[in-house]
């Protein structure tokens, strides 16, 4: 008798630990921009030519909004004629929540913005900088035609092991901010569906990050392959059923627990700047002078600059605190409810 309550407990704590994540979160529809932060400064992070508008101005300059089919739109002002030395109107949002190691989050996108000096980027990073780690999920700069992913963290994380991945596009392997200036990283999502025009016209697709103890990963599908485990409103995922990530950063080469804190997840679009402005990256795909030739330029040179994103889920190992902020009493529910089931254990044990 007493074993079989072991046995049950044992059992219990396995499907606890498992691979399945529970739906914590949602920013979909016309509550969409509910829950982030509009940063309302201009770029003094990336030295983009950008001002990132407030929740106000975003909304009255429809820079941010829902559109007729119910989908969150952030974009570049591309109706104005911006004189020097100005910066243009831009978006940057952050998540008001903050997502612990133990969770998955979905960005069901329709179109990404792209096109020279334009620098989008979905990604999470956590307060503290670099010491807590950031999480490139999708970016890109100027006419790129891949999307490209990436960590960016303090001294002492490497992607060691790219054996367990479908990308073969390995851009740079040390993780650490102070190397490389920077470049975090990264891998090349090995399909020209998964940017600008490409990914467009495909739909747009999924991209999926799971931020686990045991390594992060980050899958992308297009449209037209969104697999079963990620059709209509999933309320649970189990990642083992979407497949061989196009990117995985192990605990081998990188201890997720020292390197990472709860990530707040981040949509922006920059201007030149550091990334998509060096000269290195510009003159790779595009002419001119970044700021003159394009920020101060036709504003038509932006009406492809524009996120349009269906949803935004979070997911989260059940029975773990998963979710830091406004969204914690949902999961707290489950706490206890764990808490009950193993004390109910232990009392059939005594
Ligand atoms: C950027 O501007 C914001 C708002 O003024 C400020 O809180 C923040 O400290 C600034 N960051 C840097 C790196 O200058
Ligand atoms: C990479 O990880 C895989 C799966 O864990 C393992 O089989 C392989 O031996 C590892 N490769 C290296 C070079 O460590
Ligand atoms: C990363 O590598 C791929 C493949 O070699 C290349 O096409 C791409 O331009 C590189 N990306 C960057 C940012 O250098
Ligand atoms: C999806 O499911 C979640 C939780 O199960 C629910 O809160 C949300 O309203 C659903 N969304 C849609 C678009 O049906
Ligand atoms: C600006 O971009 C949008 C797409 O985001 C497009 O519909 C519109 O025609 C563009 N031009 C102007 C002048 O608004």
């Amino acid at each position: 008798m007493v074993h079989v309550a072991a046995v049950c407990a044992l059992s219990l704590l396995t499907i606890v630990v498992s691979a399945q994540y529970d739906m914590v979160k949602e920013y979909t529809g016309q509550t969409f921009f509910d829950d982030w932060i509009f940063y309302n400064n201009f770029d003094n992070l990336t030295n983009g030519n950008v001002n990132y508008l407030s929740a106000k101005d975003a909304a009255s300059q429809q820079l941010a909004y829902i559109n007729d089919r119910g989908n969150a739109i952030m974009k570049v002002d591309n109706t104005t004629t911006v004189t020097y030395p100005n910066r243009r109107s831009s978006i940057r949002i952050n998540t008001k929540d903050r997502y612990t190691i133990g969770t998955l989050w979905i960005a069901d996108m329709l179109h990404a913005p792209y096109g020279c000096s334009t620098w989008p980027a979905f990604w999470s990073s956590a307060p503290t900088w670099p010491s807590g780690g950031e999480i490139d999920t999708f970016e890109g700069v100027n006419q790129v035609t891949m999307s490209q992913m990436g960590l960016h963290t303090a001294d002492g994380c490497t992607h060691t092991n790219t054996s367990m991945q479908t990308s073969t596009l390995i851009n740079s392997t040390d993780c650490s901010t102070a190397a490389n200036n920077n470049e975090g990283c990264i891998i090349t999502t090995p399909t020209t569906a998964s940017y600008g025009a490409g990914f467009a016209q495909g739909g747009g697709g999924i991209f999926v990050t799971e931020f686990a103890a045991t390594g992060i990963s980050i899958w992308f599908f297009t449209r037209a392959s969104v697999p079963d485990a990620l059709q209509g409103n999933a309320s649970s995922i189990d990642p083992t059923a979407l497949g061989t990530p196009v990117a995985t950063w192990n605990s081998d080469g990188c201890d997720v627990t020292e390197f990472f804190e709860p990530q707040s997840l981040i949509f922006d679009i920059s201007l030149c700047g550091d990334y998509a402005g060096n000269s290195n990256s510009f003159y790779q795909t595009c002419t001119g002078v970044c700021y003159q030739d394009w920020v101060l330029g036709d504003p038509s040179n932006y009406d492809n600059a524009y996120f349009e994103v269906q949803h935004v889920r979070v997911y989260g190992q059940p029975g773990e605190l998963t979710v830091i902020g406004s969204d914690a009493p949902r999961t707290t529910v489950t706490v206890v409810l764990l808490i009950a089931l193993l004390g109910l254990s232990v009392f059939t044990l005594l």
